[in-house]
């Protein structure tokens, strides 16, 4: 057995090796402090392998990722959404009975409690709908409050399903359009696009070429290992928290601007840049000045040093979804001739900062008819699979313990009152 060895205080410590399917090499410290006392300090835990899983592989450094082992070009050229839920959460494709009966019940597992549709006007009309779809996520464990995981594969079904209808109903709240309900006629993706466009008086004709955009863009964001949001859901959950609340936890944390909020930042940019006269080496000349706080949005990742494959897949979309809509939509061309001049640039190539899967989504959200503010929505819709492979793995790894990092104290030593 390969070990690595550490010195400390001169005195010679053996750790042992763990090493992933794909060859990934860790240096396995579960004993560290037990022997000596000492921790490892990782801001960021940019260096920090929280947990092993079997559900996503990505080489940062190539541009891979894998879902299951399956390359995500290849999945985003042939699968429907539903699919590669199934994939990422019971770790295998669906056969053609399985994923019939997955989507049967996805289909009569959509509506929410009439309770609920209470809670939604007690939100200001301005309200974030990722402040009302974290809610109301949390709020369902008080509709199906049992937590034991033989009742979580029915939970993990309702939390697929019903997420969809809140993010369509807290659009329609925040335009005051009364809500639609899911039709069990349509496919997953398809009523989706009901609910948030159809009104009583004309339902919304939902065109082959937006659906087979919302399915890939659902499928690019379905999973990405331990990310932000991912970890937080994996650390609510290790307390034994249920999933709606360890999910809920999870799309809070995916706001944030440098997370899932970047798709939003990322048209406010280019919007900016549009109004601004369409300047593009002025943004340039700002993201790379240390005294401005400017960044270009939707560039950089922190695993992701080569390419972003998922931006790859969505730039080429994008094209293509514009051109069979007839839509020309000038913040495309302004997003294209930003990444060209970026990635010419010498900072932008020395600490090698490429587009990631933000950089183009909204362009696509915007041409679906999608508003700014509900693109953060669309992402955590797309990433619920992801979110709950992880939560179920964890919940069913019998080595699985409550997540408590430890810390560096660097406060006052002893003092008296
Ligand atoms: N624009 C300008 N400079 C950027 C940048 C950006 N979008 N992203 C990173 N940098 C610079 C940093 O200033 C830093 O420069 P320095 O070494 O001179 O200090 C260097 O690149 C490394 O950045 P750092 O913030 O340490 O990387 P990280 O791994 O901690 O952060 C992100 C990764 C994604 C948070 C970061 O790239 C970012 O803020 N991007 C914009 C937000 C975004 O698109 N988020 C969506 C992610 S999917």
């Amino acid at each position: 057995m390969k070990t690595a060895k550490l010195i400390l205080d001169g005195k010679e410590y053996e750790l042992p090796i763990v090493v992933g399917s794909e060859g990934e090499v860790g240096i396995d410290i579960r004993g560290l402090r037990s022997a000596t006392r000492a921790v490892t300090l990782d801001s960021g835990f940019a260096n920090s392998g929280s947990c092993s899983s079997e559900i996503t592989f990505i080489d940062g450094e190539k541009g891979i990722l894998r879902y299951r082992g399956y390359p995500i070009e290849q999945i985003a050229e042939n699968a429907t959404f539903t699919e590669v839920a199934y994939l990422l959460i019971y770790g295998s494709r669906p056969g053609a009975d399985e994923l019939a009966e997955f989507n049967r019940k996805l289909t009569y597992h959509s509506l929410i409690h009439e309770d609920m549709k209470n809670f939604f006007s007690g939100f200001p009309a301005t309200a974030h709908p990722m402040a009302i779809l974290s809610a109301m996520v949390a709020s369902l464990s008080s509709y199906y409050p049992r937590s034991a995981i033989d009742n979580n594969e029915l939970n993990i079904i309702r939390l697929l399903s019903k997420a969809r209808t809140i993010a369509a109903f807290s659009y329609k709240k925040s335009i005051g359009q009364p809500f639609m309900y899911p039709s069990n006629e349509l496919s997953y993706t398809e009523n989706f696009l009901h609910m948030m466009f159809s009104v009583p008086a004309e339902p919304y004709r939902i065109s082959p070429v937006m659906e087979r955009a919302l399915n890939l863009l659902l499928i690019l964001h379905a999973d990405h290992e331990q990310n932000c949001s991912t970890s937080t859901v994996r650390m609510v959950g290790s307390s034994e928290a249920n999933i709606f609340a360890s999910i809920s936890a999870g799309i809070n944390a995916l706001w944030g601007p440098l997370h899932g909020g970047a798709n939003q930042k990322v048209i406010e940019m280019l919007t900016r840049i549009r109004d601004d006269g369409g300047n593009y080496e002025k943004y340039v000349d700002l993201a790379k000045d240390k005294d401005s706080d400017f960044r270009l949005m939707g560039f950089g990742h922190r695993v992701y040093k080569n390419f972003d494959p998922r931006a790859k897949i969505l730039k080429a979309a994008a094209d293509e979804v514009l051109e069979e809509m007839g839509k020309n939509d000038p913040l495309l061309d302004i997003a294209k001739n930003l990444e060209r001049i970026a990635l010419e640039d010498d900072y932008f190539v020395e600490r090698r900062l490429y587009p990631n899967v933000d950089f183009y989504s909204g362009i696509l959200y915007r041409a679906m008819g999608i508003p700014t503010n509900m693109f953060t929505v669309m992402f955590a819709l797309g990433r619920l699979p992801g979110w709950i492979a992880h939560w179920r793995e964890m919940r069913l790894d019998p080595d699985g313990r409550i997540y408590r990092p430890r810390q560096i104290y660097t406060g006052s030593t002893r003092r008296d009152w």
